[in-house]
């Protein structure tokens, strides 16, 4: 089957390959030039295990191309995967400036019936936005070609998108008409295969579900936050609390883990888009504005503790970083919780040595050359000289740690920990104090 993918980002990359690697012929479409002559050479310049390799053999293979030319990419196939980004307006609610210029795209170049099919993630209504853009540009031609337009939400998580794309829970697909049922059906059929998974369903409710989807898991994740603030002060440990809950089958150990606040590209923009829908319908969505709220408070939370352990005087002292990542195996820092902390950091005059295994790079594309960050080759040289440390991203690598050493490497011996990766007792032992999220510190 002939698959056109417009976008080749995160969802698009991933979505195109993957459709690649099990038989169809893809077409990869994006604007930027620079970018699709470095994906035809096999370069993938955006971290994800197991994707680089994924893209050089199907562009091997012939089945998976790029270009910059949407006219050939409308031609190409029936199904019209859109995979730009949403990026949120000012106020919060998702940008639709390039989905619908896309779907103007289509309408302009399109020659007989195409699938206009939503993946990037939108909010409620759009398909019926893409729908009459595409008729008006149709219309601005003079023409009256068939088409249809579905939702098919991605539930990648990065990191784990392969994983996530081959082997999912469900596919959902929004839509009435058989024919984009049965075409939809087709294009999925390989990883139907032990039981079925797509899901089909009417076009807002496919929309609204990838919505629920993230809000929910942000909300688990708030929750435990919020639970884990309150530990510290009761006098309880949230890590026991919750293996306590997730051995309820009903809440489950999944996204239940306390931290430094949830970061990346959904989740945040995501609530707040969502948040954004209800207000247009004159809804106030008083859960998912404090899901929201708990979330800004948590990313502060590293920093206030560290501020304490210097009694509010960070001039000039040395923090060192480890993890810069939203999470590990990527290499994205967008709203990051390493960020608030850094800034503010800054603000209070301190400088920042960091180390993250994937996302050094881009942390020095977003905040360029300065003196108050210091990126340095791996997670001892981030300590050497360093007044204290703060781990934002749980990388495996920062799970064993000599905390003797580390003692006598920080002038403070302080360990602010935004991912609860040890033992309080055994850092205790060491001589350090301990900042972990909802243990106390006095565990
Ligand atoms: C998320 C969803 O998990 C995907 O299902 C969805 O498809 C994707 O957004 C999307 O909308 O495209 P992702 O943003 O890659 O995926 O990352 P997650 O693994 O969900 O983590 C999000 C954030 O929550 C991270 O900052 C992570 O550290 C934090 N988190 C996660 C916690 O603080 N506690 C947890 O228990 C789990």
């Amino acid at each position: 089957m002939r698959i056109t993918i417009f976008g080749t980002g995160y969802v698009g990359l991933v979505t195109g390959t993957c459709l690649a690697d099990v038989g169809h012929d893809v077409i990869c479409v994006d604007v930027d030039t620079d970018k699709i002559a470095r994906l035809r050479d096999g370069e993938v310049t955006l971290y994800e295990p197991g994707l680089e390799s994924m893209v050089k053999r199907n562009l091997a293979s012939g089945r998976l191309r790029f270009t910059t030319d949407p006219a050939e990419g409308v031609a190409f196939a029936t199904l019209q995967f859109i995979a730009v980004g949403t990026p949120p307006d000012e106020d919060g609610s998702a940008d639709l400036q390039y989905v619908l210029a896309v779907a103007e795209t289509i309408g302009r170049h399109m020659q007989e019936y195409k699938v206009v099919v939503d993946k990037s993630t939108v909010p409620v209504g759009t398909a019926d936005r893409v729908h009459s853009t595409v008729a008006d540009a149709l219309a601005a031609r003079g023409e009256t070609i068939d088409f249809d337009v579905c939702a098919n939400p991605e539930f990648l998580k990065e990191g784990a998108a392969i994983e996530d794309f081959t082997s999912g829970a469900r596919i959902v697909v929004g839509t009435d008409a058989e024919r984009v049922k049965e075409l939809m059906r087709e294009c999925y059929a390989p990883y139907s295969r032990l039981h079925d998974k797509l899901m089909f369903m009417d076009v807002r409710s496919a929309e609204l579900t990838k919505y629920a989807a993230n809000a929910m898991l942000a909300t688990k994740i708030s929750f435990m936050n919020e639970m884990a603030n309150l530990a510290e002060r009761l006098g309880a440990d949230v890590e026991q609390v919750r293996v306590g809950i997730g051995s309820d089958p009903r809440i489950g150990y999944q996204f239940i883990y306390p931290g430094c606040g949830y970061g990346g590209s959904c989740f945040p923009k995501d609530v707040q888009a969502l948040a954004r829908s209800a207000a247009e319908v004159d809804y106030l969505a008083e859960l998912l504005n404090a899901v929201e709220a708990v979330n800004r408070r948590q990313k502060q939370n590293l920093f206030q503790k560290l501020f304490l352990a210097f009694d509010g005087d960070l001039e000039g002292k040395t923090i060192a970083l480890w993890g810069l990542a939203f999470k590990p195996d990527t290499d994205d820092i967008r709203d990051a919780p390493s960020r608030t902390l850094m800034e503010a950091v800054w603000k209070a005059g301190g400088r920042v040595q960091a180390f993250d295994p994937q996302a050094m790079k881009e942390c020095r594309r977003v905040y360029g050359e300065r003196d108050d960050l210091i990126l340095v080759a791996d997670r001892i040289q981030a300590v050497k000289g360093a007044d204290a440390l703060v781990i934002c991203t749980e990388w495996k690598e920062f799970r064993t740690v000599d905390f003797e050493w580390l003692k006598a490497n920080l002038s403070m011996p302080v360990i602010v920990d935004g991912r609860n990766l040890f033992d309080p007792r055994a850092v205790k032992r060491a001589g350090l104090r301990y900042f972990a999220v909802g243990r106390g510190d006095s565990l």
